[in-house]
């Protein structure tokens, strides 16, 4: 439910480096050979890829895999995963994987929704980038580089053990990977102070389709534009990201409390509408919307999850002026510093050490589905109730509501691939888990979320009917590994990057005009623009 459960597990193994087997396969021999000779560091690459014949490959491979839909048998495999200590193992494996015919998936936290970082239907291999996850910050300059192997949890942590007074706007579940999760945008409970993630990358490091390692300057404006929302993988392999730090007072406000139907709860997501995403940009209050049995009787529960950049009393005159049909009271309101309000947003209890960020595993998997809207207009009561009904027969599917403006209107659309900027209300996320295996399972779950998804469109954003890369959805559409036609890409790209996608098309032809750096989401560079070429 929660979109983060938080792990009880021992701190992940910190390096995970092995000796090479003997390579007797010839083709595993010739692919390890062509790494060796295009790389060179200690420990030498050998002992960071992982072919099926090695005792450590599956542990590897499900170390990050973050959906149960994608753990199966049947599931496709990498022919082997290289974990890069050093770039020059990244350069290589570009290289290697040029002259062997494979594609490459890049993979850092592993929380794509839908597992595009580690599965394929085409030979490929996976670069791995775990072992990759130092955090350098510089509290003087208010700035840190990180490599896009940490997880949020590490650049939080970091953050906390130097100051009190710095954050970083990004996602609240710890466990997801820097690499994907800035390239995607990146959001966050400061998002409408400061902004996505990417509104805050001043710098990157990228591998190429031809094995250089460039930085914003040597990159070019236009790359370093299309990575900073547009997805990484259709560009590179993005090692690390100048962050710039964001200040947060010593003191923050949260609140988490729920309400059902018969607590008023229609009315209260009513005015949440019209005040979530004009008032104060030091307040965030998110909506959790799950269906609920309450004493037999079937109801929807509203829990409402706040974070708020200043003082009790401060946030108490803001909700009684604006809010005040939540009817919070005095206990409700709970000061803390920021790092504890991070764990408080992951649902650690009050007390938890903030050593958990460390944490690389959640405490458990799940099957799941995800799919997202935009809300330009408040969803009127009638509109409101048929979702209540809707939500109560479907029985599952959960929605959660973030609210936008703030810092958020005041960024041009042109700024960042990500366009979902001013004239949006809130984000919808929709939501279902399972624990069942199987196909039938997994249809009646991805039935019931298609399900709401339906109900919901005309509530939503229209033309194009908008959502949020980060929330990986492939039911918007495919390219078709190897075709990439503009013209099928265009259904996903406008949904994601409305009018951004163009020029997104246009830096991938500059920068991999081969399409080397493809998969089912992937930008396609102008050679196979078809449709547009006819014209
Ligand atoms: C539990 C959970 C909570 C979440 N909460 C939030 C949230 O609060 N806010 C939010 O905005 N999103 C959230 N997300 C979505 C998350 O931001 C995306 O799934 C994000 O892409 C994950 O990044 P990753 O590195 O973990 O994923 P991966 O699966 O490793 O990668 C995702 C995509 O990025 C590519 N990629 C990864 N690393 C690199 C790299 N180094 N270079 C180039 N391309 C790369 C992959 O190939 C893939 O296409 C959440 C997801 C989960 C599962
Ligand atoms: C690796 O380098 C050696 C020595 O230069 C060369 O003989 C060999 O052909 C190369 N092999 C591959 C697979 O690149
Ligand atoms: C400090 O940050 C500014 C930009 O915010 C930058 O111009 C300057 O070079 C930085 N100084 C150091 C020492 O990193
Ligand atoms: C957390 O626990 C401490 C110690 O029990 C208590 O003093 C504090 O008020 C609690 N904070 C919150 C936000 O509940």
């Amino acid at each position: 439910m929660g979109a983060c459960t938080y792990s009880i597990s021992a701190i992940f193994s910190i390096f995970l480096i092995h000796v090479s087997m003997g390579a007797s396969d010839p083709t595993q021999r010739n692919i390890l050979q062509c790494l060796s000779n295009h790389s060179w560091s200690s420990p030498p690459i050998s002992s960071v890829a992982f072919f099926p014949d090695d005792p450590s490959y599956v542990s590897v491979l499900q170390s990050y895999i973050r959906n149960l839909r994608f753990m199966s048998t049947t599931t496709p495999k990498p022919l082997f995963i290289v974990a890069p200590t050093h770039v020059s193992h990244i350069q290589a494996s570009i290289i290697c994987s040029k002259i062997h015919g494979l594609q490459v998936r890049i993979r850092s936290g592993g929380h794509d929704y839908d597992g595009l970082s580690y599965v394929s239907d085409v030979p490929f291999i996976i670069v791995d980038m775990f072992n990759l996850r130092a955090i350098s910050l510089d509290v003087e300059n208010g700035s840190a580089w990180v490599e896009s192997g940490a997880t949020l949890g590490e650049v939080y942590y970091r953050i906390a053990e130097k100051s009190k007074i710095l954050g970083f706007p990004a996602g609240v579940c710890p466990t997801v990977g820097v690499g994907g999760h800035f390239s995607g945008g990146g959001y966050g409970n400061l998002m409408r102070k400061y902004g996505l993630s990417v509104d805050n990358v001043i710098d990157a490091k990228i591998v190429d389709v031809n094995g250089r390692l460039l930085d914003r300057e040597s990159m070019g404006e236009d790359l370093f534009w299309a990575i900073r929302g547009g997805g990484g993988a259709s560009f590179g392999v993005i090692v690390s990201w100048k962050i710039k730090l964001v200040s947060v007072p010593e003191k923050v406000t949260v609140f988490k409390v729920e309400r059902t139907l018969e607590q008023g709860a229609s009315g209260i997501v009513q005015q949440w509408q019209e005040v979530a995403d004009e008032i104060n940009e030091d307040l965030f209050i998110r909506v959790v919307l799950m269906p609920s049995k309450q004493k037999k009787q079937r109801t929807v529960k509203a829990k409402f999850v706040a974070l708020f950049l200043g003082n009790a009393g401060k946030l108490r005159a803001l909700m009684d002026q604006s809010f005040p049909k939540l009817g919070l009271k005095q206990e409700d309101y709970m000061e803390m510093n920021w790092i504890q309000s991070v764990l408080f947003w992951s649902n650690y209890p009050n007390g938890t050490s903030m050593d958990v960020l460390l944490e690389r595993q959640p405490k458990s998997e799940k099957f799941l589905k995800k799919k997202s809207d935009y809300v330009q207009e408040p969803i009127q009561k009638p509109g409101l109730e048929g979702l209540w009904k809707k939500m109560m027969e479907l029985g599952k599917p959960v929605l959660t509501f973030n609210p936008y403006g703030g810092k958020m209107s005041e960024i041009s659309e042109l700024d960042a691939p990500f366009p979902h900027r001013a004239g949006n209300k809130y984000k919808i996320q929709y939501s279902v888990n399972w624990k069942e295996e199987g196909v039938e399972a997994s249809d009646r779950n991805l039935d019931l979320i298609r399900k709401l998804f339906d109900y919901m469109t005309p509530y939503v954003s229209k033309s194009p009917r908008c959502s949020y890369l980060n929330y990986r959805d492939v039911d918007l559409g495919t390219n078709g590994i190897g075709t990439g036609s503009y013209s099928e890409a265009s259904i996903w790209g406008t949904k994601y990057f409305k009018g951004n996608f163009d020029k997104l098309v246009q830096v991938k032809s500059v920068a991999d005009p081969h399409n080397f750096f493809r998969y089912e989401q992937s930008i396609p560079p102008i050679t196979n623009w078809k449709g547009k070429m006819a014209e």
